[in-house]
């Protein structure tokens, strides 16, 4: 066992924020007990730290009443009510076809559908997260991990990764519209700044019908909504968006709101 923490921390934060204040992640050693029991798939987080206060928690064959004391999940052995707890270090990476009416959080205050809701409940209580968005309206490609090395890689500005979207637009544009969103346009943002995008992929992709048509972007950066205020800033609003590729990452047939796991040599082709 390794040490005693006396700070709280959020709950679903995944640990990412367990440490001291002012300490560097470096110096913080070991897995918080309630976090191993839930990756281990025991129990929620909460509900570890309910085991705990009851006094059901063993390490090393003392009972651990208190929150926050960390573990060594190699050397030290946990028991709930008498039974050997495994160690899960078990990374998994989801990709999920998300159809539109769900959100891309954990928990929705308004108590929409979140994109949780389309996974098992053994995925669930490894703890996964979505990597980035897609807004409510927009389906398609998402990743979903419980690995936060991965999760802000994959965020991470260096690495930007390109994504490639289809969006459904009235009428046929012009080449001069195909050119600015090619070389960027102007979108405002939430905080009322102006942004102009980078350098993106623009093509038309197919008729829809008589009047309307699908244009693919392939952009490398995530603004909030970026793609539908691209298309605004041109006067092509969409009328439906979907996320087709992260990389070399593809949907391939896979149905909307199905999920299936990343392949290792998909994973390889990320990282
Ligand atoms: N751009 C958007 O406008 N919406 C998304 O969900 C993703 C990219």
């Amino acid at each position: 066992m390794i040490e005693l923490a006396d700070w709280e921390e959020d709950c679903m934060n995944d640990g990412q924020n367990d440490k001291k204040p002012g300490q560097e992640e470096s110096q913080v050693s070991g897995e918080r007990l309630s976090r191993f029991l839930a990756h281990a798939g025991v129990a929620s987080r909460r509900a570890a730290e309910e085991l705990i206060s009851a006094g059901r928690v063993r390490v090393n064959g003392v009972a651990i009443t208190t929150q926050g004391v960390r573990i060594d999940p190699q050397q030290d052995e946990v028991k709930v009510d008498g039974r050997v707890i495994q160690a899960v270090s078990k990374h998994v990476y989801v990709l999920l076809n998300k159809p539109v009416g769900y959100v891309c959080t954990a928990h929705d205050p308004q108590g929409r559908p979140t994109v949780l809701d389309l996974l098992p409940d053994e995925i669930r209580r490894l703890r996964v997260y979505p990597v980035g968005r897609l807004d409510i309206d927009t389906s398609g490609l998402l990743l979903l991990t419980n690995d936060g090395d991965f999760a802000l890689r994959m965020a991470h500005p260096r690495y930007s990764t390109e994504k490639r979207y289809e969006a459904l637009i009235r009428g046929w544009p012009t080449e001069d519209i195909m050119e600015a969103l090619r070389q960027g346009v102007d979108i405002l943002e939430d905080d009322g700044q102006l942004y102009h995008t980078s350098p993106a992929q623009a093509s038309i992709v197919r008729r829809d019908g008589r009047d309307d048509c699908w244009i693919g972007l392939t952009i490398h950066e995530g603004h909030k909504r970026q793609v539908r205020r691209m298309l605004e800033a041109v006067g092509c609003p969409a009328r439906s968006l979907r996320r087709i590729n992260i990389g070399p990452l593809t949907l391939q047939d896979l149905p909307v709101g199905q999920w299936r796991y990343l392949t290792p040599a998909e994973l390889q082709g990320l990282t």
